[in-house]
């Protein structure tokens, strides 16, 4: 007798589908296949997908920004949001702002996301202080911990680090055995594109992403990538957007190099024409780096479908848009630099890379579930425990309705946004029923279970 048996669905995992019941115990799968025993409880998933919870690997929750602004999203909402939308697992960042104990800002995460996680959850670090002692008495420990990753920014005056620190935080991360995260964009070029726009009067949101050029993101991609290899750390390019970023990763693929990249829905399915609207309304769509164009998009596509983009993530990054805590801090009128970077999409990720990506035919489904759930589970020191429906693995599910059509409405969603840049976009697919370690938490269109059912989960460092 199992706790729960998916029944008659058709499972999908990056090695494929078949028609299986999955059987439940404990919280953990310990059956799949045809034709299992009864279960306490049953779902009849006939004619729905059965796929592994996701993993969103990079979003922002509960974290202080560089622009000093709180996140709208806590760890419930967060959580929440994204189990509606398919994912149970997340990876958000203890972000380490200079003068800080990376231990201790590590703990105060800790100590927030305890009472209030909805799913599982790991951390990132952020380092943007790499003193002797973080690199070489905190980060070690901290790995070994369970957080074998950390993200460093080549951008925002706040947090960037120079060469020569990365290179030590490189350096640092290798002999831990921790993945180097990188925000690469060129700090001066960025600098100097923002100048020459101010100087002709061009504030208005809607110049945020000339003050970003691609070739910002390209070189420090390159940048990032190249002393990676001086000092034999792996490295994960974040929230690649442009060709210019794809060039260096594929070169550098190629040659062997221990490199790793994921994109982001927004530049999957928007573009920078997209901020053609009146007034505010413009800033919900600034995010770093910023939307680019349709022969991006494309490029992106086509580096998902071939192999060379490892996963894709949200980077959920969500400031309410009218609102004084969120993007209309400086308020209505404030030039597009002093308008906090960042959009919502824990809920969205899914939903829309399978609408754009798997029913467009631009990925098949077993791809889809590898960038979604499997990669960011292997990548990132979760596998087999999450990312994969089989014996022994949590036991993390979305039963998903392919057909089922719905437009993207924030009155819709879960998190505390007040807004979503995907409003009003056809999605077709989307999750009806999520399983987390075996508690059906998303069900009928009805979320069920507490803050703090979430629990951290240590991943495996690189050199285990
Ligand atoms: O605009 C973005 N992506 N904001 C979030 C912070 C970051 O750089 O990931
Ligand atoms: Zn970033
Ligand atoms: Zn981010």
């Amino acid at each position: 007798m199992f706790d729960l048996v998916v029944r008659g669905g058709t499972v999908a995992t990056e090695a494929g589908t078949e028609c299986a019941d999955v059987g439940i115990s404990g919280g953990v799968i310990t059956a799949c296949g045809r034709r299992l025993g009864p279960g306490t409880r049953e779902i009849d998933a006939t004619g729905r997908l059965v796929l592994p919870g996701g993993v969103d690997a990079h979003c922002h929750v509960d974290q202080k920004s560089s622009s000093g602004l709180m996140t709208a999203d806590d760890f419930f909402t967060a959580g929440v949001s994204a189990a509606c939308g398919g994912t149970t697992t997340i990876i958000p960042f203890a972000a380490q702002h200079r003068g800080q104990s990376l231990r201790a800002v590590v703990e105060a995460y800790h100590e927030r996301a305890r009472s209030r996680a909805f799913v599982d959850y790991g951390f990132h670090l952020i380092v943007s202080d790499p003193t002797p002692a973080v690199l070489e008495e905190e980060l070690p420990g901290l790995v070994a911990d369970g957080c074998p990753s950390l993200k460093v920014y080549m951008t925002y005056d706040a947090l960037k680090v120079t060469d020569r620190q990365m290179l030590a935080i490189f350096d640092a991360a290798r002999r831990a055995g921790a993945i180097v995260l990188v925000h690469a964009e060129n700090s001066d070029a960025v600098a100097w594109a923002t100048g020459r726009l101010l100087a002709q009067g061009l504030t208005e949101p809607r110049c945020h992403p000339a003050s970003r050029p691609a070739a910002a993101e390209g070189e420090a991609t390159n940048r990032a990538i190249a002393l990676a290899e001086l000092a034999g750390a792996d490295v994960f390019i974040v929230h690649v957007s442009c060709r210019e970023a794809l060039a260096p990763i594929a070169a550098a693929r190629a040659r062997g190099a221990r490199v790793w990249a994921e994109t982001c829905p927004q530049y999957l399915v928007l573009t920078a024409a997209d901020m053609d609207l009146p007034g505010f309304d413009m800033a919900r769509f600034i995010c770093s780096p910023p939307l680019r164009n349709r022969d991006d998009q494309d490029a992106l596509w086509g580096a998902l479908a071939d192999g060379q983009l490892d996963l894709v993530a949200s980077d959920h990054a969500p400031y309410r848009l009218r609102d004084p805590l969120g993007k209309m801090v400086h308020g209505e009128d404030a030039p597009f630099t002093k308008i906090p970077n960042g959009i919502s999409g824990l809920e969205l990720r899914m939903p829309l890379v399978y609408s754009a990506g798997v029913r467009t035919g631009r990925i098949a489904l077993a791809q889809f579930v590898a960038l979604t759930a499997t990669n960011p589970a292997r990548i990132h020191g979760l596998y087999p425990r999450k990312g994969t429906i089989a014996p022994g693995s949590d036991a993390d599910l979305a039963i998903w309705d392919t057909g089922l059509e719905r437009v993207v409405a924030q009155a819709d969603l879960h998190d505390a946004m007040d807004d979503s840049p995907f409003e009003g976009r056809v999605v077709t697919g989307w999750p009806v029923t999520t399983i987390a370690r075996g508690e059906i938490v998303w069900h009928a269109g009805k979320v069920a279970g507490e803050p703090g059912r979430g629990r951290f989960v240590a991943r495996t460092s690189r050199l285990a």
